[in-house]
């Protein structure tokens, strides 16, 4: 067991109608001109950024707007927000939609409480000294930035976008506003994808040789248990607003920390291959880490044959019987089947992604690069490995 800091500040307010505690919230943190912050058209389709103005309004708060934040969120977006908001005077960002625009908004405070490039955080050269204060209405289940220290960011580049992310206590939002109704218009793509990326915040801190809690374990194997039994709940009835309330809560708990009390760290290989993927091909995050899953774990698990094992009998109900490199491997089958249960690609031809010979040694290097050399826990990978998992994933 490993000593631990455990830090949540996000004030959260959730269930049925709590955009209506906006203005409160708002309120509370004293600010006076807001950055509302927003995606593609959805939350303006919906009606829900008609409701955040008024909230706006209502506490007195002035406000300037930029939309257009896109999936897997671009740096130069982040620097017109910079720049506006300095011009602007802007002292509070507010996010509406999901990991996304949560994490441009970060991306912005960043660049407002600190000089010189922000993209400097996200390279690994510098570390953020403060973020400006980001609040968050959110409208998808999926990347748990609305509790999480995390930012992900991709530059623009010639042959091949970058995708990096940013850690610090810094940019976890000062409130978060969940009402799991926000999330009924989703795409069944999406809601699976944010399954998806759910469960891995979890697993990527689970498969690990590091050091674990038992109560950390219990936690992580319940929130487990239920966002699967959740997912496929949503997979038939997708208005079926408890199953969207257990999958929002968990989306923002499997990030926040809690599930990783203990242990080291966890393992985020898989994630860290991801981000090479929709760098490069600008997939969906959680159908991208459903891609990859498989592959990495069966190239894995003999070196985290304990962890695979518990998974296997005390997430994916397999009978503890036979030898546990057996029951391990059919943990990770019926992992792969409930991915395809609910939609996701197993593979990356699935993902619709076929990479060159240099692509996937592109890829490979770059991951392991940006981990120092090395990726992963439950094994450590080197490019050779990581490039080698890509091309099983095929
Ligand atoms: O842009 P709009 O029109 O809003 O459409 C979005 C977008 O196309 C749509 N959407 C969101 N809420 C909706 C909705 N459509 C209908 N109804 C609603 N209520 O869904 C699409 C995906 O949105 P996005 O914000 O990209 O999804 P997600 O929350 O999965 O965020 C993904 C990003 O977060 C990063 C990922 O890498 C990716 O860039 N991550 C961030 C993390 C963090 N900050 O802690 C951790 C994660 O591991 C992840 O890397
Ligand atoms: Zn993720």
């Amino acid at each position: 067991m490993y000593d631990f800091e455990y830090y949540a500040p996000t004030k959260v307010a959730f269930g049925r109608n709590s955009e209506s505690r906006l203005a409160d919230l708002l309120r509370e943190q004293g600010c006076k001109k807001a950055l509302l912050h927003y995606g593609g058209g959805s939350a303006e389709k919906s009606g829900l950024l008609a409701v955040v103005r008024s909230a706006m309004k209502e506490a007195g708060v002035q406000w300037v707007e930029l939309g257009g934040v896109k999936p897997n969120p671009r740096l130069s977006l982040v620097y017109r927000g910079i720049e506006l908001c300095r011009g602007e005077g802007v002292d509070f960002i507010l996010a509406v939609g999901g990991g996304s625009v949560i994490d441009s908004a970060k991306a912005i405070g960043y660049g407002l409480a600190n000089e010189g490039d922000v993209w400097d955080f996200y390279e690994g050269l510098r570390k953020p000294e403060g973020c400006a204060p980001v609040g968050v209405v959110l409208t998808i289940a999926a990347a748990g930035s609305e509790m999480s220290n995390s930012s992900v960011i991709t530059k623009e580049c010639e042959g091949g976008d970058l995708k990096r992310g940013c850690n610090s206590n810094y940019c976890r939002p000062r409130f978060a506003v969940m009402n799991p109704e926000l999330t009924f218009t989703l795409p069944d793509y999406q809601t699976a994808c944010g399954c998806t990326d759910i469960l891995m915040h979890t697993m990527e801190r689970y498969f690990n040789n590091g050091g674990n809690m038992a109560i950390t374990d219990a936690v992580a194997e319940g929130l487990l248990r239920t966002v699967i039994a959740n997912a496929r709940t949503l997979k038939r009835a997708p208005g079926d607003y408890d199953a969207r309330a257990e999958i929002m809560w968990a989306g923002s708990l499997s990030h926040n920390g809690l599930t990783g009390c203990g242990n080291c760290g966890g393992d985020w290989a898989v994630h860290g291959i991801e981000h090479e993927l929709s760098g490069q091909y600008d997939v969906a995050h959680g159908a991208g880490l459903a891609a990859i899953w498989t592959a990495w774990a069966e190239y894995v698990y003999r070196d985290c044959l304990t962890r695979f094992y518990l998974f296997a009998v005390h997430v994916m109900g397999v009978r503890p019987s036979g030898t546990r490199e057996g029951i391990a491997r059919e943990g990770i089958a019926a992992f792969n089947a409930f991915l395809k249960e609910i939609g996701m690609p197993v593979t990356l031809t699935e993902l619709g992604v076929s990479p060159t010979d240099e692509e996937y040694r592109a890829m490979a290097e770059r991951c392991a690069a940006a981990g120092g050399g090395s990726k992963g826990n439950a094994k450590v990978l080197y490019a050779a490995d990581i490039e080698r998992i890509l091309r099983n994933a095929k």
